[in-house]
């Protein structure tokens, strides 16, 4: 048996957060919510997670994946109701962890620091707290003369010596599973909003003279419920700083961290410099000495050592050791740029493979294209990879020459250390070594403005 299993409650509809969505699938940092709780678990050392879906069940499956089970809430009747639906999956282990999907800043060293004094304490049942200045809208811890936990009672249903409690229930706890499917099938609903609330199995426990314990969150930052949009703000930034703390600490150096935004999956080499304005997305890994300037986007990207990209876009692409990128250039999915290449202002790729050396200066489109080494983009070609139907291919051999404001109407092929004059059409392949010239010939009418009167 495996000593903690976890579940995730996510069926709420989060009505404050005004959303067509489900709550938890925003994203804070470009994760969902519930995903960050998820990993966070996870990596504590829950085995076999449970997410308890209902709400726009369909967003949260997705969004979950394989990384969990779910199960469905079909009516939200509360967080007591939702943690029922998962009896099964918590009978399979000793202990369960506890988690709202909506609360993202929790770090897997607090939950696996709580697990472990759950177990060494022996308690029933331990619930994860924190001390707020301002504690509305949180469950409120009630301890006893001798300072033991004996109940959490809601925001909503304290009374006013209640209110004053500054200690509050995170949303997160552990539990024995037996005592807690106990301690379930005895909740009712008798309370201000008619729910059946998973706190109030503490008190059920403690009347059974089982041991309830409390483990104080240091950092109340990390117990931030979402429950509407300022608080994801809020989360956003915290996040953020959180993230970019990490970079910092690890040898990048980010010039502004309040105006750059990197994802929590995203990995960054030392000595690369982040300038302001620069968002990082998704699986983007960045070698290291690499400059990403200023207000560049990159999604999925695959960066090299020595990189440097400047007011560009790049989205599920790679780009080599020492190449050069921008400004104002827009790499787009499915592009492998080679080392020590140039893609300069105004550079659109698509679907193209760019052997290393090879230069495309300015203004230039390449499409559904595998270009060779060291090939020469002259200013203003484009690769006419489409003719309304269907899109084809261009191949370019190696130390090719292309002249500027060329077309290649794909299928075509440029073989290795051909010429293409400037301003030509090609459409027929280009023999290698070869110069291929498809442009009318200059005329030149003498005296022609005189003879025009
Ligand atoms: C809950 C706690 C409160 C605690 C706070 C911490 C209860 C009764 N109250 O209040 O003591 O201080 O979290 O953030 O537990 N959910 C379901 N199904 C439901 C209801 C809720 O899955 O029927 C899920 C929600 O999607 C959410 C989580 O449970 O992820 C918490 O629900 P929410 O309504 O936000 O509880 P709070 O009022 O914040
Ligand atoms: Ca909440």
């Amino acid at each position: 048996m495996d000593e903690f299993s976890l579940v995730v409650l996510a069926a709420g509809q989060g009505k404050r957060m005004r959303s067509d969505n489900s709550k938890v699938v925003h994203r804070v940092c470009g994760k969902e919510m519930v995903n960050w709780v998820l990993g966070a678990g996870l990596e504590a050392g829950c085995k076999n997670a449970t997410v308890v879906v209902g709400h726009r069940k369909e967003q949260v499956i997705e969004a979950v994946g394989s990384q969990a089970e779910t199960v469905e809430q079909k009516e939200q009747l509360g967080t007591g109701h939702a943690v029922m639906q998962a009896r099964a999956q918590i009978a399979e282990s000793d202990n369960v962890v506890i988690v709202a999907g909506d609360t993202p800043l929790i770090t897997a060293d607090t939950l696996k620091a709580a697990m472990e004094e759950h177990l060494r304490s022996g308690n029933s049942a331990t619930v994860l707290t924190t001390v707020l200045p301002c504690a509305d809208g949180y469950g409120r811890i009630v301890r006893s003369r001798n300072n033991s936990v004996e109940r959490i009672v809601e925001h909503k249903d304290a009374n006013e010596e209640e209110l004053k409690i500054k200690e509050i229930n995170s949303g997160f706890y552990c539990f024995k599973s037996s005592d807690l499917l106990s301690a379930l099938s005895r909740l009712t609903a008798n309370n201000s909003q008619q729910e059946y609330y998973l706190t109030d199995t503490l008190a059920i426990l403690k009347g059974d003279g089982k041991k309830i314990g409390a483990f104080t969150v240091e950092d109340s930052n990390e117990v931030l419920g979402v429950n509407d949009r300022v608080q994801l703000a809020e989360a956003e930034r915290l996040m953020r700083g959180r993230i970019n703390n990490r970079h910092l600490l690890g040898g990048v150096t980010v010039i502004d961290p309040l105006n750059t935004y990197i994802g929590g999956d995203v990995i960054i080499g030392t000595d690369t410099v982040i300038y302001p304005g620069v968002v990082l997305e998704g699986k983007t890994v960045i070698g290291n000495n690499a400059v990403i300037g200023h207000n560049s986007r990159l999604v999925d990207a695959v960066i090299g050592d020595g990189v440097d990209i400047w007011s560009s876009t790049i989205i599920e692409s790679s780009v080599s050791e020492g190449t050069h990128v921008g400004p104002y250039a827009y790499i787009r999915p499915g592009c492998s740029v080679g080392k020590g290449c140039k893609v300069g202002d105004f550079v659109e790729l698509k679907k193209a493979v760019i052997g290393d050396g090879t230069k495309l200066s300015h203004l230039t489109y390449v499409g559904d294209a595998e270009v060779g080494k060291n090939v020469n983009f002259g200013c203003g070609t484009v690769v006419v990879n489409y003719d309304g139907k269907n899109k084809y291919k261009t191949t370019i051999g190696d130390n090719a020459f292309i002249g500027c404001n060329s077309n290649l109407v794909s299928p075509v092929t440029v073989n290795s250390g051909a010429y293409i004059a400037a301003g030509s059409t090609i459409t027929d392949e280009v023999p290698s070594g070869a110069l291929a010239i498809a442009r009318a010939r200059q005329v030149i009418k003498d005296d022609w403005k005189d003879r025009r009167k």
